[in-house]
């Protein structure tokens, strides 16, 4: 389990989405969304550019509002706790958003401490920032950085290096961190294939230890890593199952129309086959799968 010191409090517990559509214009980013996710999941979300990926993870914090639905997060609606209580939730929520969310100005090793800072008070945040972080973190924050093959590049200014060194340190804070649910919006996006194998080697070692790891994935090929994959389209999920349920005809039309889309070209080996579909475990969504409509 996470040896942080915030697991004596009430573990977060189970997340479910019901009926959550969210509306910024006139499309809806999210429509009527309804998904559980247990606590420790190993979960990736794929879908086109637009289909509304990022608006679920941002729901997640509360960052945006609800048009309709309700969020529970361990039998509590999130949008209604308190200003305080919410503190509470994302203190244990850890994110790497697509600008991984990095203050640029500052160094690798303060970044990283911002993975500490939710659970300090004031003082020490202040001193954490002006000072530099104290022994024994500091001492967390280098072990941390070697981990993610960053060694020695605390002081370095954040916006001094790489866009895949920046992920890495944004992968650090989140061992500094702890998080029992990591929100990760595509963090390999835009880094080679070495980072990539140490960021998802890095994800799953926290799983393993107990967080719930939601992903945002572009590359189908890494989100079949995953034993559960949800598939947006247009705002709705239109795929929740395990990958040797994610047939290339399924995949096909979940990118349709999208000249961004990643997804692999159809290989024979893994064509359509009804029977696995019959046997496995997917829960397509009933009424609303925009798949097998077609
Ligand atoms: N703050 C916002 N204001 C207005 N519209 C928004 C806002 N955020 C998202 N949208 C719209 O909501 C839809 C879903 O956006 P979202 O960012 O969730 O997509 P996504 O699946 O993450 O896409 P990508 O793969 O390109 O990151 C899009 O049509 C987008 O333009
Ligand atoms: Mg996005």
């Amino acid at each position: 389990m996470i040896s942080s010191p915030r697991s004596k409090e009430k573990p977060l517990g189970r997340i479910a989405l019901e009926d959550v559509t969210v509306r910024f214009s006139k499309a809806p980013a999210l429509e009527d969304v309804t998904i559980e996710v247990e606590p420790g999941e190993r979960l990736a979300v794929i879908g086109a550019s637009g289909a509304g990926k990022t608006t679920l993870f941002r729901v997640l914090t509360r960052s945006v509002a609800l048009t309709s639905g309700r969020i529970a997060v361990g039998g509590r609606d999130l949008y209604t706790l308190s200003k305080k209580e919410l503190k509470g939730v994302r203190r244990r929520v850890g994110t790497i958003y697509q600008a991984y969310n990095l203050v640029p100005q500052l160094p690798a090793g303060i970044n990283v401490a911002l993975g500490e800072v939710g659970g300090m008070g004031s003082l020490k945040t202040l001193r954490t920032f002006l000072a530099g972080p104290e022994g024994a973190l500091a001492k967390r924050i280098e072990e941390t950085l070697e981990r993610v093959g960053l060694s020695g590049r605390a002081r370095t200014r954040t916006a001094d290096l790489s866009g895949g060194q920046q992920q890495r340190v944004a992968v650090a804070r989140l061992l500094v961190q702890r998080p029992e649910l990591i929100l990760a919006d595509e963090p390999f996006a835009a880094v080679d294939p070495v980072t990539t194998e140490r960021v998802t080697d890095t994800l799953f070692e926290l799983n393993d230890e107990g967080a719930t790891l939601l992903v945002n994935l572009h590359d189908v090929n890494i989100a079949r890593r995953f034993p559960r994959i949800i598939a947006l389209r247009e705002g709705r999920p239109v795929f929740d199952g395990s990958p040797e349920l994610l047939t290339e005809e399924k995949l096909s039309r979940i990118y349709a129309g999208d000249p961004y889309g990643t997804a692999a070209e159809p290989d024979p080996e893994t064509q359509y086959d009804v029977r696995r579909h019959v046997e496995g475990s997917a829960r397509l969504v009933e009424g609303r799968d925009g798949i097998s409509a077609h």
